[in-house]
């Protein structure tokens, strides 16, 4: 089926719709910058895992990172290629076939490594090792997603590091941004080699993890070139290695929902519709952000507050969580049953966050191409309802 990729008026229901298109722009930028800072650049899972959209990407990148024993398994099995694995927290009955699907493989702490390395080196003898380290510097100001607040539990800090690494690590891994521009990479840069340049000639490799948001349209990605080049050219033996996530999906399409029912309370419209911010959307609400609503304008929540005449509304989930609205968004008519609300960038973080809390019917996934041809990639049903509680 061909669809209007400004309207999607040929679908009528709930639908992530991936345009290639637009994937294709941020995988040629990614790669454009992998080849002039000479760095290799994966893709995180836990941002986007469609994996019948793997075969666009290997055309641009090779690996990608993974943070579970499935995510390691989806690399190998749909990938073609080993992840690069951390996970804060492996297991005796996972470490082995984790080992088998990795190529590089960080522990979070000492205590992981001496307990899992040589069972992970048994099962895999080509794998690199690394530690996450910790540069207790992050710009990151929402805490759910500062990885270096107090108390964190992830990686090592410089001085709980023994002056001479275990004989197997062959590689630092440090993760602290999030949809950060490389203003911030470079001063968090300066950070990582006061504390961790000292053991940088025992390494092979350094892995600088996600949140850098190249693909962002204000990102400043001769800045983040030159900041890589420059640090190579101080540590010339070291591979670098990029893992974002959000960066490959960033504003790859939307979801379309649409409107199911109209109904007021002391002055407020809210639009029901077939899709729902905790299941659908659960970042809208973790976050918090109010997403961009194609052709409405953003306002604050108050503004649905006897705001039904000048068209302004809530848009509420279909869950029976109270808080699952968000709003308010005027729009340029008064909403009809069955129009379609397009809710923009909805493709990083929500189709591998999704959850089936209250049985609500989980929206398909889809590919448009650069003309508009849909494929479905996926629908669901009760079946995935039921299967999961077997
Ligand atoms: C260790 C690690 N690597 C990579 C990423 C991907 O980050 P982003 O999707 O923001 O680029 C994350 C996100 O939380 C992470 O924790």
């Amino acid at each position: 089926m061909r669809i209007n990729l400004d309207t999607f008026e040929e679908v009528h229901s709930p639908m992530y719709v991936v345009e290639e298109a637009k994937l294709r722009r941020n995988l040629e930028l990614i790669v454009s910058v992998a080849t002039r800072a000479d760095v290799e650049i994966i893709l995180a899972f836990k941002a986007f895992a469609l994996w019948k959209t793997f075969p666009i990407f290997k055309e641009y990148i090779r690996s990608t990172t993974a943070s579970s024993l499935s995510e390691a398994k989806l690399a190998f099995e749909e990938f073609g290629s080993r992840a690069h694995t951390y996970s804060p927290a492996y297991t005796d009955d996972e470490i082995g076939e984790i080992a088998l699907c990795s190529s590089h493989l960080t522990f979070n702490s000492l205590t992981q490594y001496v307990r899992f390395a040589a069972v992970a080196k048994h099962h895999n003898e080509q794998l690199s090792f690394g530690l996450r380290v910790n540069p207790e510097y992050s710009e990151v100001e929402t805490d759910l997603y500062n990885p270096c607040a107090p108390g964190t539990r992830f990686g090592l800090s410089a001085e709980r590091l023994p002056a001479i690494l275990p004989a197997g690590i062959e590689g630092f891994h440090c993760h602290c941004h999030c949809e950060s521009g490389s203003d911030v990479f470079a001063r968090t840069l300066q950070h990582i080699e006061s504390k961790f340049a000292k053991w940088f000639p025992a390494l092979k490799w350094i892995n600088f993890g996600g949140g850098h948001l190249m693909t962002r349209n204000d990102y400043d990605v001769e800045l983040l070139i030159n900041t890589l080049r420059s640090f190579k050219q101080r540590h010339p033996h070291l591979q670098i290695i990029l893992e974002p996530g959000s960066a490959f999906a960033w504003q790859t399409g939307p979801l379309v929902a649409q409107v199911v029912d109209i109904v007021e309370d002391k002055g407020i419209k809210t639009a029901i519709l077939n899709v729902s911010f905790t299941c659908h959307m659960p970042d809208c609400l973790e976050m918090p952000y109010q997403p961009t609503v194609r052709n409405a304008q953003s306002l604050a929540l108050e503004a649905a507050i006897n705001g039904g005449e000048n068209n302004i509304y809530r848009l509420g989930g279909n869950s029976c969580l109270s808080g699952d609205f968000m709003g308010s968004w005027q729009f340029d008519h008064a909403l009809n049953v069955g129009e379609n609300v397009i809710f923009e960038d909805m493709i990083h973080y929500t189709t591998v966050k999704t959850n089936m809390f209250n049985g609500i019917s989980h929206p398909s996934l889809a590919i448009a191409s650069p003309l508009g041809e849909l494929q479905i990639l996926r629908t669901f049903g009760y079946e995935d309802y039921k299967s999961r509680m077997d």
